[in-house]
C-alpha cells in the first residue's frame, strides 16, 4: 500500500516581473516556475533535478514559503496552505524545514553553534536555557559532532561539518519534509558521500521525508525513489528511480543522464563517447520535444508511474509496441 500523502504542488506559477523602460513598467515576465505538479508520500526521498536555472530553487522556496505563488496551490496534508495565514494557523512552518546550498552562506557567521541551532527552536518551543542546551547537544550528537561545537562559530569548521550544523538546525523542529537544495554541491566528493549517508540515517530515525534538488542524476541515484526531472520552469519527465535511469523518455533526461560523471577510470573512454552521442541526438532532436515558443510539451502518460513530455506520436508507437524513442 502507498504511504499517506504529505505534500501536493498543483500547478505551480512563480512568475519574476521584468521592469524596463524610461517608465519602468513591468515589460515581460520571467517564468521561472511554470506549471509544476508534485505528489510527495511519507518516507520519500522526491528527487527534483535539473540544469542551472531550470527553475528548482524558486520550486522549493515556494514550498516552504520564502517565495509567493503566481498561481496555483500547495497542499499540506490534504490542506490548502499556499496563503501565509493558514501556514502559520497549522504550523507548517515547523514541520516542514529547508536546507540550503552553500552552509557558508546559510549559517549567520556571527553566531554560535548553540544559537543557530536553537533558533528555530525557540521559535515553536518555549525551554529554559538548560533543557535547551540538552537539545541542542542531542541535536549535535545526531549529525555525529560533540558539545565542544557548542561555542564555536561556523568558520570554526569544515564544509562538511557546516552542512552537518545545517541538518542539525532543519531537524531540530521535528519537521516531516526536508527541502534539501544542492545540500552536497558545494563539498568535495568524498564529503559528498558522508553527508548523504547521515541524513539517509536521520530520516530513517525521525521519520522525515526529502524534497532533494540537485543539477545531478549521479547524486540522487541512491538516495531517491521518486524523480521529476525539471526543464526552463517544466517538469518533463516524472517517475520512479527505475523509469528514469532506466527508462529515460525525454530527450533532456537522457542529456542529463549521459553527464552523470564516470568515477571509474576504466569506463571514462566510453563515457564520453556515449555523451558526445547524446549530445548529438540532443542537438538533431531536441526541437520535436518543444512547442513553437519553446515551452516543453504536455506530460503524457507512459504508465502509472512514469509520465514524459514527449510528442503524442511517439507515445502511440509506445503503444503500437513500435519501441523506444530513438529508435
Ligand atoms: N528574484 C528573482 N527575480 C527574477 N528572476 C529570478 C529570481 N529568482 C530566480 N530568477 C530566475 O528564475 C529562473 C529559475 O531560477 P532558480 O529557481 O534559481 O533555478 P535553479 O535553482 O534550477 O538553478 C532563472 O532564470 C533565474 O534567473
Ligand atoms: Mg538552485
Amino acid at each position: 500500500m502507498k504511504n499517506k500523502e504529505l505534500l501536493k504542488v498543483n500547478n505551480l506559477r512563480v512568475h519574476y516581473p521584468v521592469r524596463g523602460g524610461f517608465w519602468n513598467r513591468i515589460v515581460d515576465n520571467v517564468k521561472a516556475v511554470d506549471g509544476v505538479t508534485i505528489t510527495i508520500h511519507q518516507g520519500d526521498t522526491y528527487g527534483l533535478i535539473g540544469e542551472s536555472g531550470s527553475g528548482k530553487s524558486t520550486t522549493g522556496k515556494a514550498i516552504v514559503g520564502l517565495e509567493n505563488a503566481t498561481k496555483g496551490n500547495i497542499y499540506y496534508q490534504g490542506m490548502d496552505i499556499t496563503k501565509k495565514l493558514t501556514r502559520r494557523k497549522l504550523k507548517y512552518n515547523r514541520e516542514v524545514q529547508m536546507i540550503f546550498q552553500d552552509p557558508q552562506l546559510s549559517l549567520n557567521p556571527e553566531k554560535r553553534i548553540a544559537d543557530i541551532i536553537a533558533e528555530p527552536l525557540r521559535n515553536f518551543e518555549k525551554l529554559s536555557k538548560e533543557e535547551e542546551k540538552i537539545r541542542v547537544i542531542q541535536l549535535l550528537d545526531i549529525v555525529g559532532l560533540g558539545p565542544e561545537a557548542l561555542y564555536k562559530y561556523p568558520h570554526q569548521f569544515s564544509g562538511g561539518q557546516r552542512q552537518r550544523i545545517g541538518v542539525a538546525r532543519a531537524v531540530a523542529t521535528h519537521p516531516k519534509l526536508i527541502v534539501a537544495d544542492e545540500p552536497v554541491s558545494a563539498l568535495d566528493l568524498s564529503v559528498q558521500a558522508q553527508v548523504l549517508n547521515f541524513m539517509k540515517k536521520i530520516q530513517a530515525k525521525f521519520n522525515i521525508s526529502y524534497l532533494f534538488i540537485s543539477h545531478d542524476l549521479g547524486v540522487v541515484r541512491h538516495m531517491c525513489n521518486h524523480i521529476a526531472i525539471m526543464n526552463r520552469g517544466r517538469l518533463v519527465e516524472v517517475g520512479t528511480k527505475d523509469d528514469i535511469y532506466n527508462h529515460p523518455m525525454h530527450i533532456y533526461t537522457e542529456r542529463l543522464l549521459a553527464a552523470i560523471p564516470e568515477t571509474n577510470v576504466n569506463q571514462r573512454k566510453a563515457h564520453h563517447e556515449n555523451r558526445l552521442a547524446v549530445e548529438k541526438m540532443y542537438q538533431e532532436h531536441k526541437d520535436e520535444y518543444y512547442d513553437k515558443n519553446g515551452e516543453a510539451l504536455p506530460l503524457q502518460k507512459i504508465s502509472d508511474t512514469h509520465f514524459a513530455a514527449i510528442p503524442k506520436n511517439r507515445v502511440n508507437l509506445l503503444k503500437s509496441g513500435s519501441g523506444k524513442v530513438s529508435d
